[in-house]
């Protein structure tokens, strides 16, 4: 029988391609260009699966295009490059790799809160500046995070992740916002108390984002939000761009209206707002809370599973919509 064609829209494991291979045709794309909606659409013409990160956007323009398309296997657990309704009014099968990235995506959680808060990056900057001429006693002093108050919003698994961390290796009290409560078992699990969304920006001493973007959550936190936190609190997002105002948190950071923030997602990234490269208080990382290469190859062979157990058995592992099987 004749191999289904795919697309590889971005550089991947060679491993992961060679798995591919022995299922597919495989266009790959291994110099790794970032593809316009156009060429991704080109590219795509003839194919029957994909496989995209968050920088391919599938779209009813894209669909309209490539009406022989049956699935598109998101390398991420977010999913707000796809447009889902479109995706299923096409008959496109959309699925994301939740849960391999979980325990790796919490820790870098914790790694940014604890380099936000004990002012890490800042004073690495200072010291390879040659600024440091003698030790002094309030040299950096940030804020405590073991027995301080950590806000999660947004607990999914990975929020829920970080409280286990908080709550367990940190001895923080947790508390929590999001769309639905946890159930009184989970909560328990996670040590973590459910507040309004203002209760928690008034409370925490760190607040962390890990809700998934979609319009109701963009600007979760703006100007208004900023403006309930403590002067001495920190902001950690490894949500996704646009959960923040950036050009308000900037403005916030410069103000000294809260003491720091950590941010590994942005509006508009590669992209970051100038003005938070202006200011000193913000830790700033480039989209990496999943990248360990162990959590990296999970999630290409759990994409590259979801394409093979598409086409072998009429279904993927873990789809985002149900349309009719390919086989
Ligand atoms: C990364 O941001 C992901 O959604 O997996």
């Amino acid at each position: 029988m004749k191999k289904p064609a795919i697309l590889v829209a971005r550089a991947i494991f060679p491993e992961t391609l060679a798995y591919l291979s022995q299922h597919f045709v495989v266009e790959s794309n291994q110099a790794d260009e970032v593809l316009s909606p156009s060429e991704l659409s080109m590219r795509l013409q003839g194919k029957v699966g994909a496989l995209t990160t968050g920088s391919e956007r599938i779209d009813g323009a894209v669909l309209k295009v490539n009406p022989q398309l049956k699935i598109v296997a998101n390398m991420a657990v977010g999913f707000n490059n796809f447009d889902v309704p479109a995706m299923t009014a096409s008959g496109v099968l959309a699925s994301n790799t939740p849960d391999v990235l979980t325990e790796t995506t919490a820790d870098f959680g914790f790694a940014l809160l604890m380099a936000t808060a004990r002012r890490v990056t800042e004073s690495e900057h200072y010291l390879r500046a040659g600024h440091w001429q003698k030790w002094s006693y309030d040299m950096f002093a940030g804020a405590e995070v073991h027995g301080s108050t950590l806000g999660i919003i947004g607990m999914g698994r990975i929020g829920q992740g970080i409280a286990r961390r908080g709550a367990l290796g940190f001895g923080m009290k947790v508390i929590y916002h999001n769309r639905t409560q946890l159930s009184p078992q989970l909560e328990a699990e996670c040590k973590a108390t459910y507040v309004s969304k203002e209760t928690l920006l008034k409370t925490a001493d760190h607040v962390m984002l890990v809700v998934p973007y979609s319009a109701a959550s963009h600007h979760t936190i703006g100007a208004a939000e900023l403006a309930l936190m403590k002067p001495t609190a920190t902001l950690v997002n490894i949500a996704r761009g646009g959960i923040v105002d950036d050009a308000a948190l900037a403005k916030a950071l410069a103000a000294r209206q809260i003491a720091a923030a950590g941010l590994d997602v942005f509006e508009g990234e590669p992209t970051v707002h100038p003005d938070l490269l202006k200011v000193p208080n913000v830790v700033l990382t480039p989209h990496i809370a999943s990248a360990t290469t162990k959590t990296r190859l999970a999630m290409a062979q759990l994409a590259a599973d979801n394409l093979v157990s598409y086409f072998t058995k009429g279904h993927a592992l873990t789809p985002l919509n149900q349309v009719a099987s390919a086989s």
